[in-house]
């Protein structure tokens, strides 16, 4: 498959290694040029290019670019697409934004407001970036790892969980994309190392604007 990676940071790095492991073809952009990122294309084996390019390159398509970035992503490129959005919101970095700070969005529907036509799908946001390689386990593994999906398309999803399972993980789905914020930031499954029965116990578990100590969620 060819995925384009917005975003080359800490966890667009990790996401293109875990891709281009699994035989994807890969594509990485980040702000500023694509002559910036000539050693990590060639340490991860993958193209480089603007967001633009990365997005028109992609059948799916990973976001992984600090929050209070999300309006500047090119909107027509990723119309029609699959794109799995990492994002999380840290008021420190981002900057207060109204509609999260008093629930009635979530970070996910307020990228998916701003990629019109988009089919989000909210995945890897809840585990630090230091684990998705070091976790990373084969399906028949004993202590297989689960990851958190939101999505309003179900197909999206499917495609979606498929990928993260060649990542190494296994999927619980949390439903809707407003129901995303049960493993936003500070929630209880948020970067948790949990199993499938408890990732469910832990969303379950997630009371909306109960959050956990911050920081509390790193070893
Ligand atoms: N770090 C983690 O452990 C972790 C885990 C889960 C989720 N997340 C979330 O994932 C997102 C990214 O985190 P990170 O730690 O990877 O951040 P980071 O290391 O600061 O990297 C951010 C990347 O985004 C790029 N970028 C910024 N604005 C862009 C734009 N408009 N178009 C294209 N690229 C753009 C930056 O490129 P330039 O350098 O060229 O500006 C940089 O490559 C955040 O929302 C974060 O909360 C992080």
């Amino acid at each position: 498959m060819k995925i384009g990676i917005i975003g080359a940071g800490f966890i667009g790095r990790a996401l293109a290694r875990l891709a281009v492991r699994s035989d994807h073809d890969v594509m990485i952009s980040n702000s500023r040029a694509a002559k910036t990122l000539g050693s990590t294309a060639v340490a991860i084996g993958c193209k480089v290019g603007t967001a633009q390019e990365a997005a028109a390159f992609g059948d799916v398509v990973m976001v992984a670019v600090p929050l209070m970035n999300h309006a500047d992503l090119p909107v027509e490129p990723l119309a029609g697409k699959i794109v799995m959005d990492a994002n999380n919101y840290y008021p420190a970095r981002d900057g207060r934004i109204e509609a999260l700070d008093n629930e009635t969005t979530t970070t996910s529907e307020l990228l998916a407001a701003h990629l019109k036509g988009a089919k989000v799908v909210k995945a890897f946001n809840a585990i630090l970036q230091a684990d998705l390689e070091k976790d990373s386990r084969p399906a028949s593994a004993p202590d297989r790892r689960a990851l958190p999906i939101a999505g309003d398309d179900a197909e999206a999803k499917r495609i979606c969980s498929g990928l993260i399972d060649q990542f190494g993980f296994d999927v619980v789905d949390a439903g809707p994309l407003a129901d995303s914020w049960r493993f936003q930031r500070a929630m209880p499954a948020y970067c948790i190392p949990l199993d499938v029965a408890g990732l469910h116990k832990a969303l379950a578990a997630a009371q909306r604007g109960v959050e956990l100590p911050h920081g509390s969620w790193r070893p």
